[in-house]
Formats: structure tokens, C-alpha cells, sequence
């Protein structure tokens, strides 16, 4: 069965992503396509990739045998969600400890659903005996909510958590609310997930209302994908780098997206929320809370005084790569002093590279051999830099014990717009590994 899974890469999987390259591959690394799709639309998480391109690679896949999938960057649950759709066994690991939690309630979605519409309005009925108390909201909730909105607001979370209690319903309910905050909102927030308080939407939803269609949309969802429910996914709260939870030879297919090294901040893609929800007061309790959890791809995570940069580079799991990464390293160390941002791009470059290394060792122990790996991945150049991520992410899965490896190209990206701080082009698309 494995050996049948190593084979076809060339002769079945590359053929067809080049043929689809010019339309659905395109969207294969964006979220916007899920937006249509029952589950998947609960969340909108724009570092996520496309549902539908995910069930044509297990489709591929599962012609020459059985499929047991992982996604180690699982994020709000994409691929386990595809999987479950097409019956195939799929684990995932995410270390945010909040975006986990948006992708562990979708898969819940098998939840009989007037009981989850019963549990909304209990929800709703027993805000009529609250008293906002908006004061304790930090000045990023005050800055995106109009004190109507969060009173309101405030008065759906209390009293989801006097209701709380461990039914599937009780988790859908969560998302519920987390879900509507941007509809919310007056302050700009899509496609980006970052906040802009300071550009205002015209007519944000009314929080009660929001909720309620929110809840609508939900059930009906849920109802379409209980005709085709399987349920074969799992996600665990883990850490890629070592898939602690996994077992050893479990996965022959993995795809996945990795945070790419191009300094977006996935911890502070959540500060909304989190603040909302009282789990944080805000960008300061982000290390804490949600980053130190995560792989270091962005230049807030390291600094002289937490990373140990003399061992990093020296480190057995960066030999594969070191001396081209020492040389980025010192050319991102001068270049640095250039910009008034003076940001750590050389550290988080460095750091990023350790720990995907040791992605690739964990990968290597959880896949079965042979196996395939789709990392949908893109390439950077911070300060205008260039750094060979798609070729150094395939020396490191070859160091880790995969075979060999390819890159189809999806897309080019820094070549559109004339206001962009370098002119290097960069590209995105799938890296393939086998063996
Ligand atoms: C590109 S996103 C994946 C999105 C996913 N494909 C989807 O459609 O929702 C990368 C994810 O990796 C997660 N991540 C970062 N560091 C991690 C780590 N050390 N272990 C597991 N997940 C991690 C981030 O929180 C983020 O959700």
C-alpha cells in the first residue's frame, strides 16, 4: 500500500498540478474559496489554504491505496475537515492554544443541531439578567466596538460563561461568539486578520442579531455536513516540532502549510479575540500566551536576550544548510542597521530554520516510508534579502531521511504592486517531498 503511495508523485500527483495550476491550484493556498463551504466558513483564518484543493490531492492519493493523512500546522482545521468529508483516518497538531480551539469546535459540527440552536437562545434569554460591565475591556476592544455593541457583547460572553459546561454545544457556542466579533466591529479587519481601528466599516452587525444569524448559518451547515459525516479527524494541541501525541510510522500523506518566514505575527492574528474573551489584555501577554507556543516566524519573537544565536547556528540540525544560512545571517545583521525599524529578521531567520529542521526530523519519525509531504510554502526576503526557503526547506527534509524533493510553482508573488519596500519576486507553491 505505501510503496503504491511513493510511486505516483511524478507519474499522478505532479501531472495533475500542473494541469490544475491554472485555476483551483491557484486558490490553493488561500482561504477565500473555504468562505463558500459549509464548517469550513466558521472562521474566517486567512493563513488557511483551500479545502477543495486539499480533497483533490487525497482523491489522488487514494486511488493507489489507503490514506492516512496528518497536517502538522493543522490551523483552523482544514484539512482534518477535508479528510473527514472523504472518510480518511487525519490527525492534526496546532500549538496556538486559541486557534486550536476554533479548529477542535468545527469539528463538532456533527452536534445535533436544534440542540445547538436551543443552547443560543438559553444563551441569549439568560443576558436579559446581566449587567455589562465594559470597563475591564482593554483599549483595543473599546477602540473596535462602539459601548452599545459592548455592552451587548459583553452580555453574550457572561452569559456564555455561567451556561458553560463541557457539551459539544457549549464549544459551538464559543465560536459562536468569537465568530461574529469582526461583523461586529466597526474597525476595519478583512482580509488581513490584524485590527485597523482607525478605518471604520459603514454599517457593522448589532451583536444579538449577529449571534443569532451566526447560529442559523451554523446549524444549517451542520446539517449539510452530517449527510457526509465521518468521523476520522482528530486534532491535538501540539508542537510540530516534535508531534508529541503521534504515533511513530503513522501518516503516508501529509499536507500541509507551515508559517512561512515572511514575519506575519499568527499570535496577534488573534488579539482581537483573545482580548474579547479576556484571555489576555493585550499585545504584551501575546509572547506568553500564544507565541512561545509557535515556530519563530516573525521578527517580535526573538530577541539577543532569548535566542542563543552561536548555538543555533552551530547546531547539528542547521548543518545541512549552514553555510549559506550564516552568510543570510550576517547580510541581514548589517542590513538591519540600514532600516529604522532595525528589526531581528537575521535571529528570526536563523531560529526559523532550527525549528523547521526539527519539523523534519518529527515528520520523519510520525511518516510511514515511503510517504508524501505537501508543504505549500513561499519563499522571502526580509529587507530585501533573499532567502532560498523552498531549497533549504528541501535539504533539511533530506538531511531529516526523506528522499527527494520537488517545487511546482503556484504563483508569483512582489511583482504586483509598485509601492513595495523590494523588488525581489518571490514565489509560492507546493514543495513536494517523498520517500
Ligand atoms: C499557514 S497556517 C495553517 C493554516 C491551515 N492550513 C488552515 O487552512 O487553517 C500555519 C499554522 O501553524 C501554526 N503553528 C505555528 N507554530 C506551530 C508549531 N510549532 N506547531 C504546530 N502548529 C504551529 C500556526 O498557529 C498556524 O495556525
Amino acid at each position: 500500500m505505501s510503496e503504491q503511495l511513493e510511486l505516483p508523485f511524478k507519474e499522478i500527483l505532479a501531472p495533475q498540478l500542473s494541469s490544475i495550476t491554472s485555476k483551483s491550484f491557484n486558490s490553493s493556498s488561500t482561504f477565500i474559496d473555504n468562505m463558500k463551504l459549509p464548517v469550513h466558513r466558521w472562521f474566517r483564518f486567512s493563513a488557511g489554504f483551500s479545502a477543495q484543493w486539499v480533497e483533490t490531492i487525497i482523491n489522488q492519493a487514494k486511488q493507489k491505496g489507503e490514506v492516512i493523512v496528518l497536517d502538522p500546522f493543522a490551523g483552523s482545521g482544514t484539512t482534518l475537515l477535508a479528510s473527514e468529508k472523504l472518510g480518511i483516518k487525519c490527525y492534526g497538531v496546532e500549538a496556538h492554544p486559541f486557534v486550536v480551539r476554533i479548529a477542535k469546535a468545527k469539528l463538532l459540527y456533527q452536534t445535533d443541531a436544534d440542540a445547538y440552536l436551543q443552547y443560543t437562545k438559553n444563551v441569549i434569554e439568560s443576558t436579559e439578567h446581566l449587567q455589562a460591565c465594559v470597563d475591564k475591556y482593554p483599549k483595543l476592544i473599546h477602540d473596535c466596538f462602539s459601548i452599545s455593541s459592548l455592552e451587548s457583547l459583553d452580555r453574550l460572553r457572561q452569559s456564555w460563561e455561567k451556561l458553560a459546561d463541557d457539551s459539544t454545544q457549549s464549544q459551538l457556542v464559543w465560536l459562536t461568539l468569537v465568530s461574529i466579533l469582526r461583523h461586529v466591529s466597526h474597525a476595519g479587519t478583512a482580509p488581513w486578520q490584524y485590527i485597523l481601528p482607525n478605518k471604520r466599516k459603514q454599517s457593522p452587525l448589532e451583536p444579538i442579531s449577529a449571534f443569532q444569524l451566526m447560529a442559523e448559518s451554523m446549524a444549517t451547515d451542520m446539517r449539510i455536513a452530517q449527510k457526509t459525516a465521518n468521523s476520522v479527524a482528530n486534532i491535538i494541541q501540539s508542537d510540530a516540532r516534535t508531534c508529541q501525541g503521534i504515533p511513530d510510522n503513522f501518516a503516508n500523506l501529509v499536507i500541509t502549510s507551515p508559517p512561512y518566514a515572511n514575519n506575519y505575527d499568527y499570535a496577534d492574528a488573534t488579539r482581537l479575540e483573545m482580548c474579547f474573551m479576556q484571555e489576555i489584555s493585550g499585545w504584551g501577554d501575546l509572547q506568553s500566551a500564544v507565541r512561545q507556543y509557535l515556530i519563530r516566524s516573525c521578527s517580535q519573537h526573538v530577541t539577543n536576550k532569548n535566542v542563543n544565536i552561536d548555538e543555533i547556528l552551530a547546531s547539528p540540525e542547521l548543518e545541512p544548510i549552514k553555510s549559506s544560512i550564516i552568510k543570510v545571517y550576517h547580510q541581514l545583521s548589517e542590513e538591519r542597521h540600514l532600516h529604522g525599524g532595525k528589526k531581528n529578521y537575521h535571529l528570526m531567520i536563523a531560529c526559523y530554520f532550527f525549528d523547521m529542521a526539527k519539523v523534519w526530523l518529527a515528520l520523519r519519525r510520525v511518516c510511514k516510508t515511503p510517504a508524501i509531504v505537501c508543504f505549500v510554502i513561499g519563499d522571502s526576503a526580509p529587507y530585501g534579502v533573499y532567502v532560498p526557503v523552498i531549497e533549504w526547506m528541501g535539504l533539511l527534509a533530506q538531511a531529516a531521511g526523506f528522499k527527494s524533493w520537488e517545487f511546482v510553482k503556484i504563483r508569483d508573488r512582489n511583482v504586483k504592486w509598485k509601492n513595495r519596500k523590494h523588488r525581489i519576486p518571490l514565489c509560492e507553491g507546493c514543495l513536494w517531498v517523498h520517500g
